[in-house]
């Protein structure tokens, strides 16, 4: 088992591009069951959620290269109508698969996805939904069997919250579905846009991307194209938390300035000199030590991501002062915090708040990563620590942070992977 070496304290500067957003390619590789041809996607991250939708993608019978971060698809031969069990279990973003392959071959075989890390991740949005397209689900025995005779149906769904695997299940069964989908409420996360650009141009006739109502135009065919995945704003966010505990100067290429704008101020707020430079360059100057935030509330895009909350909580751990974290979105994404303790961190958490005390200085540990975005906070503190972190668990950090020992120790970190 793998295990990071980090030996904190040390000032981090200089530059690193961000690589492309999991939370985009992941769905655009899912997607990629809908087209005749050959889809050429760049900019696709080397992440083990990546490997894993490969996999995926392999069993069902596509057929698949990566040259370096191009990533080329054809499902022509697509002969399988289920995910393997153990395929549904590595990555539950997998039940993106059930729009993708119900629009392509009308008929799929998942297992539920399991318990999560960040607390129940029920998926009755994206059924319901489908359902009111047509879809029959019969569940028994962890399976769901799905199926539709004939195409789906374009209908009207509202959606009771804008949850982002729900919006883009829907998309990817309306946009070969008979007549017009309209999606009230929907999500407007950029990986959203990403992934319905994606299928525009492809074919598809999607409207409204980026707004909370979203129609589709179900087509007769899709073909394939060529796409590059947007920036990964999370990952660029915790770079900057990087930057943030360690007094460092950082310079970002591959960023989208308007993408992070709710994160901006947070950065500001803790005392940080945030440029953007034009041409998807930003640049990070940090104070000696960072000031609390006041208070930040997870929400739905353009809110603060959740995603970003275990991050910039690391960042807080270390800053002059009190700050006050509110978790809308997730229920159980608090676990990073008794692993935070460990290291020092001065934190207490009620229900879906989190107050933290800022300390002078944190000291290295022992600590365990128990889920992606968790792992990256551990990294961060880790980086803020006097002495050594051990942090094992790395298989979650892998999920989402591409060469993430390298990226640090070329910013001037000690960082050591074992
Ligand atoms: C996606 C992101 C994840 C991010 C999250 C919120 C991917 C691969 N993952 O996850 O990184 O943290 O958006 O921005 O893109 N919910 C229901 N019923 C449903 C669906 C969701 O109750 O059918 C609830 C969830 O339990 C959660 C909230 O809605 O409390 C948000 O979930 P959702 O937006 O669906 O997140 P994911 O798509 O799972």
């Amino acid at each position: 088992m793998s295990q990071l070496l980090i030996e904190g304290r040390r000032c981090l500067n200089g530059e690193l591009f961000v690589q492309g957003a999991k939370n985009s390619v992941l769905p655009i590789l899912a997607s990629t069951v809908l087209c005749k041809g050959e889809c050429i996607i760049h900019n696709c991250p080397e992440l083990s959620d990546v490997e894993v939708t490969i996999s995926i993608l392999e069993y069902l019978g596509c057929r698949v290269k990566r040259e370096g971060n191009t990533i080329t698809v054809n499902s022509d031969g697509i002969d399988k109508d289920d995910v393997p069990d153990f395929l549904m279990r590595e990555m539950r973003s997998s039940i993106i698969f059930l729009g993708a392959l119900i629009s392509r071959i009308g008929k799929v075989r998942l297992s539920l996805p399991g318990g999560c890390e960040l607390g129940p991740r029920p998926i009755d949005l994206h059924i319901d939904a489908l359902k009111q397209m047509g879809l029959k689900v019969d569940e028994s025995h962890g399976f769901m069997d799905c199926e539709t005779v004939g195409r789906l149906i374009g209908t009207n769904i509202v959606l009771s919250f804008p949850s982002v695997g729900a919006t883009e299940n829907i998309i990817l069964a309306a946009v070969l579905a008979n007549g017009t989908t309209t999606i009230t409420n929907a999500a407007r996360e950029p990986e959203i846009c990403d992934l319905a650009e994606f299928l525009n141009s492809c074919g598809a006739r999607i409207s409204g991307i980026g707004e909370s109502t979203i129609i589709i135009e179900g087509v007769d065919n899709l073909f394939g194209t060529e796409h590059t995945v947007i920036p990964d704003r999370i990952a660029a966010v915790s770079y900057m938390c990087v930057a943030a505990v360690t007094s460092g100067e950082i310079i970002l290429r591959n960023t989208i300035y308007d993408h992070i704008g709710a994160i901006i101020p947070i950065f500001e707020e803790a005392g940080c000199m945030v440029t953007n430079l034009g041409e998807g360059i930003l640049k990070l100057e940090a104070p000696e030590r960072p000031y609390a935030n006041k208070l930040i509330r997870t929400m739905p895009y353009p809110g603060f991501p959740t995603d970003a909350q275990a991050p910039v909580m690391a960042m807080t751990t270390v800053a002059f002062g009190t700050s006050m974290f509110v978790e809308n979105i997730f229920e159980s994404r608090y676990k990073h915090v008794g692993e935070l303790m460990r290291l020092g961190a001065d934190i207490k958490v009620e229900s879906k708040v989190a107050i933290v005390e800022g300390v002078k200085c944190l000291s290295g540990a022992s600590v365990t990563a128990t889920d992606l975005r968790g792992g990256a906070a551990l990294v961060i503190a880790a980086l803020a620590a006097e002495g050594i972190t051990e942090i094992k668990g790395l298989k979650y950090i892998d999920r989402g942070y591409e060469n993430i020992e390298n990226n640090l120790c070329n910013l001037g970190a000690k960082v050591k992977r074992i």
